[in-house]
């Protein structure tokens, strides 16, 4: 985990230094699947296990285990006029498991990204390279390799209306300062922007902008959002701060405009769909749903197909063993 080192109001930094020489990049060809929460769950199963009934004993206490960024997706998906998704769902042990599918179309996106694209998905990480230390008394490195395989994640256990969620998602920093609360009140969400000049760019900012980051932080209780606004070539201008719980003012006075409930009832009338549909309990089934813009959720089942994402090995681990319950 990272510290966050607060830079001038406008820090000029330089977003495309090292994206030719010192940048080590993730493949991201490689579908991990659920996998790391996985071995998270099957590490820390004791504490996650149901306890006072002897049946289920070794089941989770827990509805829904997923990526936070798949129920990013889900959240916004109300506002979302361009990109579909499809989920996987397997039912085991009483929990429902969900793991993204790459679509067709993102597939293609992904294969004719032009070049100046591909540095831009860099300028984020830059960002963090510039804001961020290794070490709580250190100062960030910006002349260092960049190396996006490196990540921390954190695991959240926490409920969206009668939904229990147990959910990871990276987390960029948190606040240096040795008082700062317990986390995640002091995890901080670092973001990049292209400079507002116009009031129409303000509006685009509030509507499509702030919805992204609102939904990527408020469910893992990620208190703040620091952005730096950065102009046509990269460089960065200007900083400023956005506590999560002031967005939802910030953008009150936008005509038309995102509400979270409405984010929130959606993602949680899917989960509940989700629970109704998905009914066998069997790690080799998957229910795959399906979501275009402006369409209905459809979905189709799946048995013993490439779709089954379960592996035998936590399949076997959590069949076969009883987790030793600590006090
Ligand atoms: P920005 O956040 O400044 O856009 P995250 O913000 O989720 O921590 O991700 C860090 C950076 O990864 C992003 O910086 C961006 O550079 C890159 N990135 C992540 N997802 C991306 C996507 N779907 N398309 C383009 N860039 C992405
Ligand atoms: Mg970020």
């Amino acid at each position: 985990m990272r510290y966050y080192v607060e830079p001038d109001r406008s820090p000029n930094f330089d977003l495309r230094d090292g994206y030719k020489d010192r940048f080590i990049k993730r493949d991201d060809s490689v579908k991990e699947k659920l996998d790391h929460m996985l071995r998270w769950i099957l590490a820390n199963r004791s504490k996650l296990s149901a306890r006072g009934t002897t049946a289920s004993s070794c089941d989770l206490d827990i509805d829904f285990v997923t990526w936070r960024g798949h129920l990013t997706k889900l959240l916004t998906a109300p506002y979302e006029t361009r990109e579909g998704w499809q989920l996987a769902v397997t039912r085991f042990r009483g929990t429902l498991y969900i793991s993204e599918v790459e679509t067709e179309a993102a597939r293609r996106d992904q294969e004719n990204r032009t070049e100046r694209h591909e540095e831009m998905m860099y300028w984020g990480y830059k960002f963090e390279q510039y804001t961020c230390a290794d070490t709580v008394h250190g100062q960030p490195d910006p002349g260092g390799v960049l190396n996006t395989n490196e990540a921390f994640c954190t695991v959240v256990q926490t409920r969206l209306a009668d939904h229990r969620l147990l959910f990871s998602g990276e987390v960029d920093c948190r606040d240096k300062d040795p008082n700062a609360p317990a986390a995640p009140a002091c995890y901080i969400e670092l973001k990049t922007s292209a400079e507002i000049c116009t009031p129409k760019q303000r509006s685009n900012f509030h509507r499509f902008k702030l919805l992204k980051w609102w939904a990527q932080s408020f469910l893992p209780g990620v208190p703040r959002v620091v952005a730096g606004f950065r102009d046509e070539e990269g460089v960065v201008v200007a900083m400023e701060t956005f506590p999560i719980s002031k967005i939802s003012h910030l953008i009150k006075n936008e005509h038309n405009c995102w509400k979270p409930t409405v984010c929130m009832n959606f993602c949680s009338d899917f989960l509940s769909f989700v629970k109704h549909i998905a009914t066998e309990d069997n790690p080799s089934v998957v229910y795959l749903l399906s979501w275009e813009p402006r369409r209905d959720v459809t979905f189709s089942v799946h048995r013993d197909s490439p779709y089954c994402f379960l592996p035998h090995w936590f399949v076997e681990e959590m069949t076969s063993s009883q987790p030793s319950h600590q006090s």
